[in-house]
């Protein structure tokens, strides 16, 4: 047998924080708890009746009694509301820089895929050392990622992406849970988190037999599916060109503005009329049940990775991949592509 442990493993930047929190909020509780029991049997004993028409003398009130007990537990309080809100934050808020993999959860799995390409069922290789964000999102019911050693969980929504992110301390091998119950087998809805050394990661990265980026993954959907039709690139297509839209900001029908990030792109392909960009017509079938959300997932990527057309180049704003990624691995970026040059009508 183990040893008795209270807290799981501490394998995450978040970890440390997390616990002393976890452990104040034990001790404020525990010496409140506490002092109320041995207080109340205390004076049971002390004031019990003793005779049988005893009365105690009426207490009209005390001031600064009241004052200590309203303001002390106001201030206790505050200071938990205000750790646990900044440890809160941090989680809610990804580095820049973190390395995004996209989870899809269905009945009952995780599918996790690699922007250079890697997939995986019920396990999530990652380096040790370097923020790692998760983008996900589910074919079906509400499911929720947990990772106690990591101290993350997030629920994972149909229709809509949520993201959390972890910084891996510890090589080793952690467990994955679903934490809602989604149906018959959500026990079964488990799995592993690899913790690697960078350059294990790195090796396994190489070793990952993928075919391709996810990007370039996408982009073979965009010819499949018909999308390079009409989103062509030199602006002939009846469509809006796509050049350089992830995380710019777009002018729909009406007059509104929304910033092009994975949750329009995704609503764009699927619910193509919710938002309509302003100066073209709602020519765009759905494609609403024709693609798994991993395709979805698949078209974003290649969407984001399309840069700016040729002698064009801008800065990479904040918070995008970096235009040429893939590259250093040799994979056929975007730029590569043949759709640039493709005539109107050619296809
Ligand atoms: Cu998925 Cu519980």
């Amino acid at each position: 047998m183990n040893s008795l442990q209270l807290l799981p493993e501490s394998a995450s930047t978040f970890a440390n924080e997390w616990n002393w929190l976890f452990w104040l909020l034990v001790a404020i509780c525990g010496i409140v708890a506490t002092g109320i029991a041995v207080i109340l049997i205390y004076w049971a004993i002390r004031y019990h009746r003793k005779r049988e028409n005893e009365l105690p003398p009426q207490i009209q009130g005390n001031n600064k009694m009241e004052a200590a007990w309203t303001l002390i537990p106001m201030f206790i309080f505050l200071g938990m509301f205000g750790w646990g809100s900044k440890i809160y934050f941090d989680m809610e808020r990804p580095p820049n820089n973190a390395r995004n993999v996209y989870v899809v959860g269905k009945q009952w799995m995780w599918k996790t895929q690699y922007a250079t390409g890697q997939r995986e069922i019920n396990t999530l290789h990652v380096p040790v050392g370097e923020p790692v964000k998760l983008t996900m999102i589910s074919q079906d019911v509400i499911h929720s990622f947990f990772v106690p050693a990591f101290r993350i969980k997030q629920d994972v929504l149909p229709d809509r992406y949520t993201a959390i992110w972890f910084q891996a301390t510890k090589p080793g091998r952690y467990h994955l849970f679903c934490a809602e119950y989604c149906g018959t087998k959500h026990s079964g809805m488990i799995g592993w988190v690899y913790a690697m050394e960078p350059h294990d990661f790195q090796l396994w990265l190489e070793r990952g037999g993928a075919e391709g980026s996810l990007a370039s993954t996408g982009e073979k959907l965009f010819h499949q599916f018909g999308c390079s039709n009409c989103h062509q690139f030199d602006g002939q297509g009846r469509c809006p060109v796509l050049r350089d839209l992830f995380g710019r900001v777009v002018r729909i029908a009406g007059g509104q503005t929304v910033i092009a990030d994975e949750t329009y792109i995704r609503e764009s392909i699927l619910f193509p009329r919710a938002k309509i960009v302003e100066g073209f017509q709602a020519v765009m079938p759905t494609f609403d049940g024709q693609l798994t959300e991993e395709q979805v997932l698949a078209l974003i990527a290649y969407i984001k990775a399309i840069g700016p057309a040729p002698g064009t180049q801008q800065p990479v704003s904040p918070g995008t991949v970096p235009r040429n990624y893939g590259a250093e691995k040799g994979i056929a970026g975007p730029e590569a592509t043949s759709i640039s040059g493709t005539k109107p009508g050619a296809r």
